[in-house]
């Protein structure tokens, strides 16, 4: 059974027809590659999975089991997190105060609540190596490259032992360096059997990394297969509409 599944996801904003009767199912452990021009509905998808949206039409099934979200906290109690383009971290604290932003470890001293730095600081040393990233816990978050915002985020969601991890984009203002650590942590997650949507414009890292893509155009799904089974150039077409459905 899927661990995710989507079943006629429509969504309506006024007169635009965001998505369009939107069909998708994604495994534990499966990684997928969301492709599609600007405007396509690939956002407004990922934000309907994840509470931020309510869907006009349509279902959102986890393990079967229809869901309701009406606000993020409803998808993330689910285990449904995101990892956005702008990351919405907080460049003034440092990683391991962004991994456990809101959900801070606290010890008791002399029956005073005290923060738990050293527990944070540990556990997220742990996250880091577990996600084989080179990331400090006590460094601050401002002077991190695009890869390590990226690693901050995604220990986050280790953290929130998130089922499901979408991804909004993590590697369209990175170098090149940092979109292989990126692409790494990814692998790190499937391997973990979590289930990870990518939305992407970079072919190179759908074909690396992905097991299926699915292209959108204009708000509706033209095409889901395996990477295997498919090409950039396929892909390309099915992007800008030269290949109709594939
Ligand atoms: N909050 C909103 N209110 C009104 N229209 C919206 C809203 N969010 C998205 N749309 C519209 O829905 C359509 C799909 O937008 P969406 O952001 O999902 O595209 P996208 O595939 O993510 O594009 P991009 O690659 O540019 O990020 C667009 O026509 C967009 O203008
Ligand atoms: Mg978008």
């Amino acid at each position: 059974m899927a661990l995710l599944e989507l079943r006629g996801i429509a969504k309506h904003f006024g007169a635009i027809e965001a998505l369009k009767g939107v069909d998708l199912s994604v495994a534990a452990g499966e990684v997928v590659g969301l492709m599609g021009d600007n405007g396509a509905g690939k956002s407004t998808l990922v934000r309907v999975i994840a509470g931020n949206f309510r869907p006009s039409e349509g279902e959102i099934r986890l393990n079967g089991e229809a869901k309701h979200f009406h606000k993020p906290v409803d998808a993330r109690a689910e285990g449904i997190e995101v990892v956005y383009q702008d990351l919405a971290l907080c460049d003034n604290l440092t990683a391991a105060a962004n991994v456990f932003l809101g959900r801070e470890l606290k010890r008791s001293v002399g029956g005073l609540k005290m923060l738990d730095y050293p527990a944070m600081y540990a556990r997220v040393a742990e996250l880091f190596k577990e996600l084989k990233s080179e990331t400090r816990p006590r460094d601050l978050v401002k002077q991190m490259s695009g890869g390590q915002r990226q690693a901050v985020a995604i220990a986050r969601t280790r953290l929130a032992e998130a089922r499901i991890v979408l991804m909004d984009e993590p590697t369209a203002a990175i170098s090149v360096r940092q979109v292989a650590e990126v692409l790494d942590l990814i692998r790190r997650l499937r391997d973990q059997g979590i289930a990870v949507v990518l939305i992407s414009h970079r072919m190179p890292d759908v074909f690396e990394v992905c097991n299926r893509v699915v292209v959108m155009r204009r708000g509706l799904k033209v095409a889901d297969k395996p990477v295997r089974d498919t090409s950039p150039e396929e892909v390309t077409g099915l992007i800008t509409g030269a290949i109709h459905v594939a």
